[in-house]
């Protein structure tokens, strides 16, 4: 989004203009940018809102930053069990494509605790050198072409090198996850996967994560890598995976299988496209750019501004497993309710003029990696370091880049995400 697009006025009157009724579950809606004057009028006027789905079925949204806190944390009220997107599963496609985002505590937090030591801030720290020979690496190949795309050449090329690595996936087989993932995690963009979900039947596929063909083949490469990491056992997360146990218990295969492919869903797209969102909307202020280059050690908090404005996952969903009255609606057992991080990350109730893209901006608590719940992401200190690093090592040449060629989005409505960024250099 440019800010031009849709925010007019003086900062102190920001008003969004642009299209209030917007169908959010239309992928094609969120194609044109991010829909923020449908989230502001459901924010204002409808903060419990119902959407009639084509299938039969529908969704509540909740869009106030305090509710989607709020309902989040209530897990034994708002289930993730019945699933997190708002894809309808029945009983065995649950069972088949099960990952700890799919459990409530105690269970998840049994699964999560496998994990979770390997992307500590500690240790996310400790590959911060590695992260800048990447990042500088794929910045020196890129610029001096003079004419690139900041996403498919820099933003795209990070994220699955930092993961694989960490994982213990060879380096030879980073293209085909990065490949892999997209084709999941955009199953309804043609661009990345000719079985678009809501255009086409993908009934074969109904077993495999986001019921997309890319799924069972990452489920055959995680089995490859779980084979020969049982075989010969190594200092990576995969290997750590395979032989704790959750009381007494080893993961099964298939439950390895859609954790792994969980860790590549999660950790490959989502920082690509903060990172790309984040950098559009600088280019489109390049007062804050100056400001950064200026004083550079505000680099952390316009990573967190980046990742508020961007707030790529958009929601996650939930099933509540009672009626509860909320805003003077009755949310009925078993209805669905989407959480829209990115609405709340635009409260205004929460966000002094929300609107405003602000690299000084604090406190800047946003939703971008979920809040008060259990399942915060896991992944939230790898993609700060990955954003601020790339950033850091893009700074000196960030003023000298132009916008180059038509942006393009991400066909979804379930990640926001700029898929192109074409940029010249002004100097070349
Ligand atoms: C800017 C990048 C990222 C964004 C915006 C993002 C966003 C999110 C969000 C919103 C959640 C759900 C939080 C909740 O329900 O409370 C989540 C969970 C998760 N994220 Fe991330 N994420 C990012 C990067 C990563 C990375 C790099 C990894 C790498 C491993 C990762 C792995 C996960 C996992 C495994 C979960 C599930 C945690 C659980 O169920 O307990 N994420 N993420």
């Amino acid at each position: 989004m440019t800010a031009s697009e849709t925010v007019v006025g003086a900062p102190a009157a920001v008003r969004v203009v642009g299209d209030r009724w917007l169908d959010l579950t239309d992928p094609d809606v969120h194609r044109a940018g991010v829909p923020h004057a449908t989230f502001q009028r459901l924010r204002d006027d409808e903060p419990v809102a119902w959407t009639e789905e084509a299938s039969g079925s529908g969704f509540w949204s909740i869009t106030r930053y305090d509710d989607v806190v709020a309902l989040n944390k209530d897990f034994r009220t708002f289930t993730s069990e019945q699933g997190i997107r708002l894809e309808e599963m029945d009983a065995e496609e649950l069972a088949a494509r099960r990952t700890m985002m799919e459990m409530d505590p105690p269970e998840h937090t049994r699964l999560r605790r496998l994990v979770q030591g390997g992307f500590t801030r500690r240790m996310v720290a400790s590959y911060e050198q590695a992260i800048r020979l990447l990042a500088r690496a794929v910045i020196d190949e890129a610029v001096p072409r003079g004419r690139f795309d900041l996403v498919t050449d820099v933003a795209r090329q990070l994220p699955m090198r930092m993961l694989g690595r960490l994982l213990g996936a060879p380096e030879e087989d980073y293209t085909f996850l990065v490949d892999r993932g997209d084709a999941m995690i955009g199953n309804s963009d043609p661009e990345f996967t000719e079985h678009v979900v809501d255009l086409m039947d993908t009934d074969e596929f109904r077993l495999m994560p986001f019921r997309s063909p890319a799924g069972l083949e990452l489920f055959e490469y995680a089995q490859r890598l779980a084979d020969e990491r049982r075989a010969q056992p190594r200092d990576d997360v995969v290997t750590r995976m395979l032989a704790d146990t959750i009381d007494g218990q080893p993961l099964s295969d298939l439950e390895f299988k859609n954790f792994f492919t969980l860790l590549v869903a999660a950790g490959n797209d989502t920082t690509r496209y903060s990172l790309a969102g984040g950098l559009l909307t600088l280019l489109d202020h390049p007062e804050q750019i100056e400001l950064l280059q200026e004083r550079p050690e505000l680099m952390p908090s316009a990573v967190e501004e980046m990742l508020r404005w961007t707030s790529v996952t958009m929601h996650f969903r939930r099933t509540a497993t009672r009626d509860v009255e909320v805003h003077g609606r009755t949310i009925r057992e078993g209805d669905k309710v989407a959480l829209w991080w990115i609405a709340g990350d635009f409260d205004e109730r929460r966000f002094p003029e929300p609107y405003r893209f602000d690299v000084t901006r604090t406190p800047n608590d946003h939703l971008a990696f979920g809040r008060g719940g259990p399942h915060r992401c896991i992944g939230e200190w790898l993609a700060r370091a990955e954003i601020r690093v790339t950033m850091e090592e893009l700074l000196p040449r960030l003023g000298d880049l132009r916008v180059a060629g038509p942006i393009e989005r991400l066909r979804s409505n379930f990640i926001s995400g700029i898929k192109h960024l074409p940029v010249e250099v002004a100097s070349a």
